[in-house]
């Protein structure tokens, strides 16, 4: 692997201050823009950030900061700086930043703590790409899914089939779900076909570093990497903890290659084996890549029409990710569509890209 980036912290708070603002979230721009000058004034960022500045470029680590700041709004340890963030009922206002710098001096030994840890996302946004890969998964295979997920998180993409989803030709799901998905398909041709039958006979994930979002921290934990100001995103995390509280998904804590070994030593005759993984693989070493890519091809080996496998994906390609899919017995391979990062809108049929 080629050796990590690493730029001078100016550049990456820059760098991350620009992302957020073309992302729509003009509260961590700001932020980020005062925290680059606080850095510059050799202020309590300087303290915090300096020491971390050559980490490489992929440990996200102004993310790690900011989530870090965050968690103790949400916890309901800053009240000044709460009466600025929408997540936690206030708007931005003057005195954001020195609000900011205010929060992170008096709790300085707290944030570093949880800056240690890595960003954490479940982005439910992305079951609008993958869902209709499932159902044609199922229609292909006329057989119930069991559904494995790698890097799952904390399972709310595991619950896929508990929301709903319609594209106004085609609708699959739970009506009555809080999670919805209405009109998010474009496509030059045909919108997706959501029809069935879609039923999901088992599912199952694992993570490094899994988060059980049945519990408060766990949640807490989801929340407090959302930018406070993406309203969407987070009314969608939060309809998907009130139906994870119904459906049980279980994530195991094990690397991605050792728990596709052994969940693919065997077939599973009248089900459809469905890998998945959404926005997983660059963080995924070379080892354990090559290791799921093995037991995939060993489980083309033994899959038939009655136990076939599927390896669905949806990762970086650009400036959107492809949803790609391959399929043995056989081991013909799709790209199926294309969608912005957070999974909505999805581009149906691909290309040609938006
Ligand atoms: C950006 S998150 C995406 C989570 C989820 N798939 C989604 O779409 O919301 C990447 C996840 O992959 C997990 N991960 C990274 N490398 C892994 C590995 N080698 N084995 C298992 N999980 C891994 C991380 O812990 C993290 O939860």
């Amino acid at each position: 692997m080629p050796a990590p980036r690493v730029l001078p912290l100016d550049e990456t708070l820059d760098h991350q201050s620009r992302a957020c603002a073309r992302a729509g979230s003009l509260l961590y721009a700001e932020v980020l823009a005062g925290v680059a000058a606080d850095v510059e004034a050799q202020g309590v960022c300087a303290d915090l950030l300096c020491p971390r500045a050559d980490e490489p470029f992929a440990s996200a680590l102004p993310l790690r900061f900011l989530g870090a700041v965050h968690r103790l709004v949400l916890d309901g340890r800053a009240p000044a700086l709460a009466a600025h963030y929408p997540s936690a009922g206030g708007e931005p206002g003057p005195g954001l930043v020195d609000d900011f710098l205010a929060t992170v001096a008096e709790h300085a030994p707290a944030v570093e703590a949880r800056m240690a840890h890595g960003v954490q996302t479940n982005e439910v946004g992305r079951s609008a790409a993958l869902a209709p890969a499932y159902a044609a998964i199922a229609r292909r295979s006329g057989l119930p899914l069991r559904v494995l997920e790698l890097g799952a998180s904390g399972g709310l993409n595991l619950r896929w089939d508990r929301y709903w989803y319609d594209t106004g030709v085609s609708h699959l799901g739970d009506p009555a779900s809080p999670v919805r998905f209405v009109g998010v398909w474009q496509a030059a041709g045909d919108l997706p076909d959501l029809s069935g039958p879609v039923e999901v006979a088992e599912r199952a994930g694992c993570d490094r570093h899994p988060l059980d979002v049945t519990t408060h921290d766990g949640r807490q934990t989801l929340r407090s990497y959302l930018w406070p100001d993406q309203v969407e995103r987070r009314t969608r995390l939060e309809a998907a903890f009130m139906v994870a509280a119904q459906v049980p998904a279980p994530v195991e804590q094990s690397d991605l290659g050792r728990w596709a070994e052994r969940q693919l030593a065997d077939p599973t005759p009248g089900m459809a084996t469905v890998v998945v993984h959404s926005i997983v693989w660059q963080y995924v070493e070379r080892a354990a890549r090559d290791r799921l890519r093995a037991a995939l091809r060993r489980a083309g080996e033994w899959a038939t029409p009655g136990a076939p496998v599927a390896w669905l994906r949806f990762e970086p390609a650009g400036p959107v990710g492809d949803l790609r899919l391959t399929w043995w017995p056989g081991g013909d391979e799709v790209v199926l569509a294309t969608a912005e990062y957070h999974g909505v809108p999805v581009y149906w049929g691909a290309p040609p890209r938006p």
